[in-house]
C-alpha cells in the first residue's frame, strides 16, 4: 500500500563529532528547505489540485541507512529514487521537477545498486565491530558521556548571557572589541566566541564574529524576541544547581549569595512571564470563561493569567496576591497590558493571609511545587472556603506520574526546587487529587495542556 502520492524520506542522523553522517553534511537545512517548498507549491494537502493531480506528498526523517559518506542522503518512494549529496540549493529543483513533474532529477540521483548496497553492509559490519570494540574496552557510552557533559554547552550559553556578549557583537566585533564593550578579558572573550560558534551560535570569518540568525532574534537586547531577560534567571538557576550534592545530603536548600537582589527578582519574574505568556491563553480556554467574575491569582507574578482572562471577558475582575517585593514589577506588566482597570494588586503573603471571599476561580499557577505538602493542603482549605458555591481551583504544574519518576521534566524539576525552596517539590495527580479532596472540592479533573504542565481542577458544591 502506497498512502502517499510520493514519500520522501530523508536521514537526519547525528553521530559523534568527526564521524561522517547525514546531519553533519547539512541534512537539517535541507529537511527544512524541503519542508518550505512542500509547504509554498501547496504539495502537502490531500484532494486534487487544479491539473487534476493528487497533491500528496509526505516528508519524513529517519535514521542512517548506512551511505553516509555520499550524505544528506533521501529516498522517494514509491519508485524508491535515491538523491544523494542533497544541498538546499538542490531543493527548488527536486520539489519543481521530481514532486510537481514527476520527473527525478536525473543529475542527484544514485542508481548504482551494487555500490550502494556494498557501503551499507559495509557500515554496518564496521559500526559492529565498533560497538563490540567499544563494548570490550567497557567505554561509557556516547548517551551517558553526552549527559554528563551537557553542562559545558549550556555554560557557555549562560555566561554569554550573562555578559550580554550577542548584543555586544553587534553587526560584526572580534574579541578585542567586544572585551572592551563588555569590560573583560580579550584573551578568554576570544576562547569564549569561538567555542559560540562551534556550538552554531555565532559565525566567524577573519578575527570578527557574527550573530547567527536564531542568536540575533532570541539573544540580542532591543529585539522583539529578545529572550535574554527571562533566561538570565535560568543563568541564576545555575549557581542554585551548584548545590544540589549538598542540598541532597542535608535535605534542603544551601543559602547562596546572589539572591533576593531586585536584579535577582526582576529576571525571575522575567523568566516567570516567558513561560507563562503563551501558556495563558491556553489556560483561558480551558477554563472558559462563562459565568466567571471574580478571580484570585496567587503568587500572580508577572500577571500573565490575570492578564489574559481580563483581555478574554472584559465583565472579569482578577485580584494578584504576591510578595511586597513582585508586586510593583506585576504592576508594570499589568498596566503595560492595559487592564489595570481589571487587575487589582495586593501585598502579601499567601501562607498567612486572608484570601477574602466569593471568587469564581482561584489559580495557583507555578505555585504549589514552591511549597511542602502541609503547606498545599493549608493552601486549599482555605481556597475553598473563600471560593463561591461552582467556584473552581486550578492547579496549573509539572504533575508527576504516580510512581514520581517521570515525566523526566517534572521528576528533574522536583530537584530544582530541592535546591531552591525550603520544602518544595513537584506532586503526582493522585497526591493532587487526595488534597482537593480532603480540602472538600468534587469533580477532581486533570485537563491536558500543550507543553510540560497540566491543570488539575477542584470544584465548591
Ligand atoms: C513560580 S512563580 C509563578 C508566577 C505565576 N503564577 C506564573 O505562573 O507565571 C511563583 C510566584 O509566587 C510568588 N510567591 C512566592 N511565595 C509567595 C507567598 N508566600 N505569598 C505570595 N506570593 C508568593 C512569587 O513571588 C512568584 O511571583
Ligand atoms: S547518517 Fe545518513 S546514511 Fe548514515
Amino acid at each position: 500500500m502506497e498512502p502517499f502520492r510520493f514519500h520522501l524520506f530523508i536521514c537526519t542522523q547525528q553521530k559523534p563529532e568527526g564521524v561522517p553522517s547525514c546531519s553533519a553534511s547539512g541534512s537539517f537545512a535541507v529537511l527544512g528547505a524541503l519542508d518550505r517548498e512542500i509547504q509554498a507549491r501547496g504539495l502537502n494537502q490531500s484532494g486534487l489540485n487544479n491539473r487534476g493531480l493528487n497533491n500528496d506528498v509526505q516528508l519524513t526523517t529517519c535514521g542512517c541507512m548506512g551511505l553516509c559518506d555520499e550524505g544528506p542522503v533521501m529516498v522517494v518512494y514509491p519508485a524508491g529514487v535515491w538523491y544523494r549529496r542533497v544541498q538546499p540549493a538542490d531543493v527548488s529543483e527536486i520539489v519543481g521537477t521530481h514532486l510537481h513533474d514527476g520527473k527525478p532529477v536525473d543529475r542527484l540521483v544514485w542508481n548504482d545498486a551494487p555500490a550502494m548496497q556494498a557501503m551499507s553492509v559495509e557500515h554496518g559490519e564496521k559500526f559492529r565491530a565498533a560497538m563490540a570494540a567499544r563494548e570490550k574496552a567497557g567505554m561509557l557510552p556516547d548517551r551517558l558521556d553526552q549527559m554528563i557533559r551537557g553542562n559545558m554547552p549550556s555554560r557557555c550559553i549562560l555566561t554569554a548571557l550573562e555578559l550580554d556578549i550577542f548584543t555586544a557583537v553587534g553587526d560584526g566585533a572580534n574579541a578585542e572589541q567586544i572585551g572592551t564593550r563588555i569590560h573583560a578579558n580579550a584573551r578568554a572573550v576570544g576562547m569564549l566566541l569561538n567555542a559560540l560558534v562551534a556550538l552554531g551560535l555565532l559565525s566567524k570569518s577573519g578575527d570578527d564574529c557574527r550573530n547567527t540568525p536564531e542568536s540575533a532574534r532570541f539573544f540580542v537586547q532591543g529585539c522583539k524576541d529578545n529572550h535574554r531577560n527571562g533566561l538570565l534567571h535560568t543563568a541564576n538557576i545555575w549557581h542554585r544547581w551548584s548545590t544540589l550534592t549538598d542540598a541532597v545530603r542535608s535535605g534542603t536548600r544551601i543559602p547562596i549569595e546572589r539572591e533576593d537582589t531586585p536584579e535577582w527578582t526582576r529576571n525571575f519574574i522575567a523568566g516567570m512571564q516567558r513561560n507563562a505568556k503563551d501558556r495563558a491563553p491556553l489556560v483561558v480556554k480551558a477554563l472558559g470563561t462563562a459565568g466567571v467574575r471574580r478571580i484570585l491569582d496567587l503568587g500572580g507574578g508577572s500577571g500573565a493569567y490575570s492578564i489574559a482572562f481580563a483581555r478574554a471577558c472584559p465583565g472579569v475582575q482578577c485580584e494578584i496576591l504576591d510578595v511586597p517585593q513582585v508586586v510593583p514589577l506585576t504592576a508594570e506588566y499589568v498596566s503595560k497590558a492595559g487592564v489595570s482597570a481589571q487587575v487589582r494588586l495586593r501585598a502579601g503573603d499567601m501562607l498567612q493571609d486572608d484570601f477574602g471571599s466569593g471568587y469564581d476561580i482561584i489559580m495557583l499557577n507555578a505555585i504549589c511545587h514552591m511549597f511542602a505538602e502541609e503547606q498545599n493542603r493549608d493552601i486549599f482549605r482555605r481556597a475553598h472556603q473563600a471560593l463561591a458555591p461552582d467556584g473552581r481551583l486550578v492547579v496549573q504544574d509539572f504533575i508527576l506520574n504516580p510512581d514520581k519518576t517521570g515525566p523526566q521534566q517534572a521528576a528533574l524539576f522536583s530537584l530544582n526546587m530541592l535546591v531552591a525552596t525550603d520544602a518544595g517539590a513537584t506532586y503526582s495527580e493522585p497526591e493532587y487529587t487526595q488534597w482537593m479532596k480532603a480540602a472538600g472540592f468534587t469533580d477532581i479533573r486533570r485537563i491536558k495542556l500543550p507543553g510540560p504542565s497540566d491543570l488539575i481542577v477542584g470544584l465548591v458544591k
